[in-house]
């Protein structure tokens, strides 16, 4: 396919109120916007949601919530009255600043609430992804040591409560909780809609959320409140919202972009967030786009996809008319999806690069610049990105080697939780540049063009996991003796996760075992997890001295068939 550039249509655009091309960007610029900018104390919570209301926009919607029969909507009034119940109750009961508060919660305004009124109380919180199951729920949480937890009664039964001696309390968005657990819901109809903000400094920790990369359990990324510098202007400049937006992010924000980009950068913005609680279909999501008059939406690479492969019949039922700004995160985006975003929706899918570690984009493609379909973009501004070989010098133009980003930016991580080595291992090459884990080139232009991964994390529908977490889990299988667990692509989902098993004398290969095998993970780690191709070898490659097992040489093998 030849690609074709596709140059940025006519519109204003806050980009360029801003700054100017080829300028330096000085984040310090966007200070002002905030409260804090005098006191020098902050809260998110504050800022997303109260400062809109002690500027008259109390009547506003801020989220507009939509399942398949359930519609309901919060004026930032009615949504900080609710908080501030939220965080009296969760003060009763003991939640003071730092601490860590995990929120268990399916798509629904109750999980915005509870992480804004964790905030607001200066705590922690630790958002988990809605279809972890009993061991992903057990491991975050024992590793932080979380003492509070945010959930309902159906997410309870993932939630091994002796395997988690931390665990405090427990409460429950249920209008009757049982045993000792707490019922938030009923509790907060008795709260005071006042609340006292707890100022915290921002440097101090604001969310974790834990994440994989090739070797060990998930680690714990903290932020800090100051990451709101970032979130708010890429709100601005990246998603381009404007006062009278209505915004959709389909992430969960168990995924760090539904935290920051489905309840932070919206709010910060004080633009409507619209919340979807049903599953995936063409039309459920259509109906969305057209019911709730969506005009900026961010979604990903396989959702995309999957819509393009749904065809046309579809889409032509829905008037998508309100849409105007179209964007993309998490998994390489293919300039076929562009061009049909083009033909399909009349609009460029703008695709953006970010990690869990990152805090907030860092490489887009803005609304004023030329899309090269292909490419993430260039680097927004305020951020300095090249391409490093193996010793830490830079790369000219064309050549592929480790995506690096100067550092620091207002919304890097604050710090791996207990693992000050794991923190350092994104400077390899000195403190000035954060590795990133990514393979790329930048064009003569300044593009980056994403080439892979250097290591063997898995990237499945723009989920990120951990070849290790998997392969621990299979190992608990008593007929799995050894395993390696590979991405292998896929032409929807990016990667599906493959593994390779040895298995246990005794223990002969057929279609129900090795379904058995697959559901094990499903129901012990999360279904995103589960391996969907299972391959059974008498023996495993392994490096000689360690006896590590060869990831890459099982990629080889795979890709040779
Ligand atoms: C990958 C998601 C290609 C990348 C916000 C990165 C991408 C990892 C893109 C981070 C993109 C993210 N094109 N790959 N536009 N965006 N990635 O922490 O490998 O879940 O390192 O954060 O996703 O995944 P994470």
């Amino acid at each position: 396919m030849t690609t074709k550039i596709l140059p940025p249509r006519l519109g204003s655009y806050n980009v360029a109120e801003e700054w100017m091309e080829g300028e330096t960007f000085n984040w310090e610029r966007v200070h002002p916007v905030f409260t804090w900018y005098e006191s020098g104390k902050v809260n998110m919570s504050y800022e997303c949601v109260d400062r809109h209301v002690d500027e008259g926009k109390g009547d506003k919607i801020a989220l507009h919530y939509f399942s398949e029969n359930e519609e309901e909507t919060y004026t930032y009034e009615e949504l900080q009255r609710e908080v501030n119940r939220w965080s009296n109750v969760l003060k009763d009961h003991g939640v003071t600043k730092g601490d860590f508060v995990f929120v268990f919660l399916p798509k629904h305004p109750h999980c915005h609430i509870a992480m804004l009124a964790a905030i607001k109380i200066g705590a922690v919180v630790g958002p988990l992804f809605e279809a972890f199951m009993e061991e992903a729920v057990k491991d975050r949480i024992n590793d932080c040591e979380g003492e509070f937890l945010i959930t309902n009664s159906k997410f309870l039964d993932r939630v091994n409560r002796p395997e988690i001696p931390s665990l405090k309390t427990v409460f429950t968005t249920d209008l009757e909780a049982s045993g000792s657990d707490i019922s938030i819901t009923k509790e907060a109809k008795e709260a005071d809609d006042q609340a006292e903000t707890v100022w915290v400094d921002l440097d101090d920790g604001l969310n974790i959320h834990y994440t994989s990369g090739s070797t060990g359990k998930p680690k714990g990324i903290i932020h800090a409140h100051r990451n709101m510098i970032q979130q708010y202007q890429t709100g601005r400049w990246v998603l381009d919202l404007k006062e009278d937006d209505v915004y959709w992010c389909t992430a969960h924000p168990g995924w760090v972009t539904g935290t920051v980009y489905g309840v932070f950068a919206p709010l910060l913005n004080g633009v409507t967030t619209v919340i979807h609680g049903s599953r995936f279909s063409a039309d459920s999501w259509y109906q969305v786009l057209e019911q709730a008059q969506v005009s900026v939406w961010y979604s990903a690479p396989t959702a995309f996809r999957m819509l393009m492969a749904n065809g046309d019949k579809t889409l032509e039922k829905y008037d998508l008319s309100s849409l105007r700004h179209v964007l993309s995160v998490g998994e390489p985006l293919n300039p076929e999806v562009i061009y049909w975003g083009e033909k399909a929706l009349d609009l460029r899918i703008h695709d953006t690069w970010w990690m869990t570690e990152t805090g907030a984009q860092l490489v887009a493609n803005l609304p004023t610049r030329t899309i090269k379909p292909g490419s993430m973009g260039r680097p927004i501004p305020g951020i300095e990105v090249t391409v490093l070989d193996e010793e830490g010098d830079e790369l000219p133009a064309g050549e592929t080697g480790h995506l690096a980003i100067k550092s620091s930016w207002p919304s890097l991580m604050k710090e791996v939780w207990k693992n000050e080595e794991k923190f350092k291992s994104y400077f390899p090459y000195g403190e000035k540049w954060y590795i990133a884990g990514d393979l790329a080139y930048l064009d003569e232009e300044g593009y980056v063009f994403f080439q892979g991964r250097s290591d063997d994390m898995i990237n499945s529908s723009g989920e990120r996991i951990g070849p290790f977490e998997v392969e621990s889990k299979l190992i608990e299988h008593e007929a799995v003796k050894e395993v390696g667990v590979i991405g292998k692509p896929d032409p929807v989902r990016g990667e599906i996760v493959k593994a390779f098993i040895a298995l246990n004398e005794g223990y002969e290969e057929s279609a129900e075992l090795l379904e058995e095998i697959r559901l094990f993970v499903r129901s012990g780690l999360a279904a995103h997890a589960a391996p969907k191709e299972i391959e059974v070898v008498d023996e495993l490659p392994k490096t000689q001295i360690s006896g590590k097992v060869l990831r890459r040489e099982l990629k080889k093998r795979d890709k040779a068939g």
